[in-house]
């Protein structure tokens, strides 16, 4: 196989990378060059790859612990609980409860204490045309604020509620009210300071109900605000997606949008795995951990406080 090359493919983010087949082990110094374009580019991009579950988990095992996906385990491939499907395939006759998943700007796994370091997609069944991905880049979003802005919006903290989830509900009552059992209301950073860059991005994205401090009236038009200054074109890298494709990219930078512009008689099927990011929230409720939380998450959290 040809050297590893590093095309950009997006000004505010996105870059393809080739001749490296992840579907084998991939050298220690190929491994660096991926790493060293991932902070350069956020989204990358590896087209024409032949993945199953088990070599995606190798894969993305290079760059640290996975997520089981235990705050959503009805979404998990049927054997391995670090793979997550994002189809519209029938499941029991319905369509899978992922078939409208990401359809508001989100960063992966904010409604957690521990949310997503970076995902990777890897596309297996696509419609003919449509069902795109976008991406907009939080560093230029920060950094495009004004000074006061910034500096109002360094102090501030976001609570993130996975009930914003765009079409949730649509997902039938079952799902919807275990997903909002699993993933109660969390707390985090409105700006975070990203560990490997050491820079700032904007931490809020549509599934933001409010601000710490600030009433629900006062949150709505700020966040709307954020938002929308987020994700304008010029920060943005919209994905068109080929069979093969494996996208990565890094959740604390990024927000990301999927278009769900597509025939939903045609099948879009996808793999996915999260790696697991710091422990940057904390719950609401405080009572929360004591009492309610799902046992995996229990242990997760009283680690925190060893
Ligand atoms: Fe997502």
């Amino acid at each position: 196989m040809a050297e590893i090359s590093v095309q950009p493919v997006g000004h505010a983010c996105g870059a393809r990378v080739t001749g490296v087949d992840l579907a084998r082990p991939v050298s220690p110094t190929d491994l660096a060059a991926i790493r060293k374009a991932w902070a350069d580019h956020l989204v990358l991009v590896f087209p024409g790859q032949r993945l199953d579950p088990k070599s995606l988990v190798m894969f993305t095992r290079n760059f640290g612990e996975l997520d089981d996906y235990a705050t959503q385990p009805f979404n998990r491939h049927p054997e391995m609980n670090e793979v997550f499907l994002l189809s519209n395939k029938k499941k029991d006759g319905k369509p899978f409860p992922t078939y409208n998943s990401g359809q508001n700007w989100h960063t992966d796994l904010s409604y957690t204490v521990r949310p997503a370091k970076g995902t990777a997609v890897y596309c297996m069944e696509k419609p003919s045309v449509g069902g795109d991905t976008m991406f907009a880049n939080m560093y230029l979003a920060y950094e495009r604020l004004s000074p006061k802005m910034q500096a109002f919006l360094d102090g501030l903290e976001a609570v993130h509620d996975a009930s914003l989830i765009e079409g949730l509900d649509k997902r039938g009552p079952e799902i919807a009210n275990e997903f909002r059992r699993l993933n109660p209301p969390v707390v985090h950073p409105a700006v975070r300071v990203h560990p490997d860059s050491g820079k700032k991005a904007l931490y809020i994205n549509e599934r933001v109900r409010t601000f710490l401090g600030l009433s629900e009236a006062e949150s709505k038009p700020i966040v709307k605000f954020l938002c929308e200054h987020s994700v304008q074109p010029r920060h943005v890298y919209r994905h068109y997606w080929n069979l093969g494709d494996l996208v990565m990219w890094d959740n604390r930078c990024l927000v990301h949008l999927a278009v769900g512009d597509y025939d939903p008689a045609e099948i879009r099927h996808m793999i996915r795995t999260s790696g697991m990011g710091d422990y940057y929230g904390r719950y609401l409720d405080p009572e929360q951990t004591e009492s309610k939380t799902p046992k995996v998450l229990q242990k997760a959290v009283a680690s925190l406080h060893d």
